[in-house]
């Protein structure tokens, strides 16, 4: 008999066209023009916080006990009523995303439907927010920034449940930020890739004039209140940065909260959001719902997140990648390989659930300084 010795370990074996999400990365970055890459990875001034983010989830190291691994840990949640096959949502991005791939959002639902995750979709989508909630059963929360007149938010928010959507993710943005990558390259978004949104027969474009040149009076908490509390669909507050806005959310009606700096690209030199989770979630006790993102790069952040306070984590610029690198296919890997990696993640922690991540899991002096910050 001349038989090959059959491979005694497949473990890395795979037909699969990216192992890793550096292969994505890698792939996106030479697909796309160095001004398209410059819009998808920049932040604000210094960008300083685009890397704090990230060197957050360097720092704390995990606790992994002996003999207690996990053969198959369950890696599905439920948050704000959605089961998730683990625990991250999309992050709402977008006004340029369809110069990453023109499927844009469409090929990010259809993606994450196929991975068992909801999205959230920005109102400056490049798809109306009709053709998104088209192409799968996952396109739930709407994001709405709250600018212009009181009617016209309520008017898009009626808009978005007529559509299907389930939730409302609120934003707002003061000014214009700082963007130094895009100054220097002039950036502007090509005619037929912008929002979507606003038009003949859609919403008034005056609403997408003050969405980016912030012409009027900003708004105040109570304003923000009343729209929230008018608000046809339940309402959670993103761009939570501290400990006094999460209790005003609260106050205003909200029933979710979405810890975020918007991944460093509204202002520069603000705390990295994993530093403040604890924080916010001691504020605001167990039981309200918590999204974090900015920073999120792989599947042992999202247990980090989880670990620290988050219910579930969202995903900005790594889906930007997906997307700009292979489309629909592109974003599902990311899903795909993100999930495993948390899965191994929970396993090698000794946790079968997703539930029983905690502080524990944290090694002493993390968890001591994650302790103290939750405690001040
Ligand atoms: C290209 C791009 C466009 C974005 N557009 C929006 C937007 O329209 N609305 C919004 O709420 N956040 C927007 N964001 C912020 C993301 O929703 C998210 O908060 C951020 O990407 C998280 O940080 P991370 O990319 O480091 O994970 C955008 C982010 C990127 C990268």
């Amino acid at each position: 008999m001349t038989d090959q010795p059959s491979r005694v370990d497949d473990r890395y074996a795979t037909n699969e066209r990216y192992t890793t999400l550096r292969g994505l990365r890698r792939d996106a970055e030479r697909r796309l023009s160095q001004i398209d890459w410059n819009y998808l990875w920049c932040g604000t001034g210094d960008e300083v916080t685009l890397r704090e983010n990230t060197d957050a989830f360097d720092r704390p190291r995990f606790d992994t006990p002996l003999f207690a691994g996990v053969a198959n840990p369950d890696t599905s949640t439920r948050v704000l009523g959605y089961d998730l096959s683990f625990p991250a949502f999309i992050a709402p991005f977008g006004g340029g995303e369809r110069q990453f791939h023109p499927d844009g959002h469409l090929a990010i639902g259809r993606a994450a439907e196929a991975a068992g995750i909801h999205q959230m979709v920005p109102v400056a989508a490049g798809h109306s927010l009709e053709e998104v909630a088209g192409v799968s059963n996952v396109a739930s929360i709407f994001q709405m920034t709250f600018v212009g007149s009181e009617d016209g938010v309520l008017a898009l928010i009626e808009r978005a449940k007529a559509a299907g959507y389930r939730h409302i993710c609120v934003t707002y943005s003061p000014i214009r930020q700082w963007r130094e990558r895009m100054m220097e390259d002039r950036f502007s978004i090509r005619g037929e890739t912008g929002p979507s949104n606003f038009g003949p027969g859609k919403s008034d474009p005056a609403a997408l004039h003050e969405l980016l040149d912030f012409k009027q009076p900003r708004w105040t908490w109570e304003q923000a209140a009343r729209v929230i509390r008018q608000s046809p669909l339940p309402c959670i507050v993103k761009g939570i940065a501290g400990v006094a806005d999460a209790g005003k959310a609260m106050e205003a009606g909200a029933i979710g909260l979405y810890v975020s700096n918007y991944g460093g690209r509204t202002i520069d030199r603000v705390p990295a959001t994993l530093d403040i989770l604890p924080k916010v979630r001691k504020a605001v006790g167990g039981n309200v719902p918590i999204i974090l993102d900015s920073g999120v790069r792989r599947g042992s952040d999202i247990a980090l997140a989880i670990a620290l306070g988050a219910n579930a984590v969202a995903l900005g610029r790594l889906i930007a990648l997906g997307l700009a690198a292979d489309g629909q296919d592109g974003v599902h890997r990311t899903l795909e390989l993100l999930k495993r990696e948390f899965w191994t993640t929970l396993g090698h922690l000794g946790c079968s659930h997703v539930r029983e991540l905690g502080l524990h899991v944290i090694a002493e002096g993390a968890r001591t300084t994650a302790a103290a910050s939750s405690s001040e």
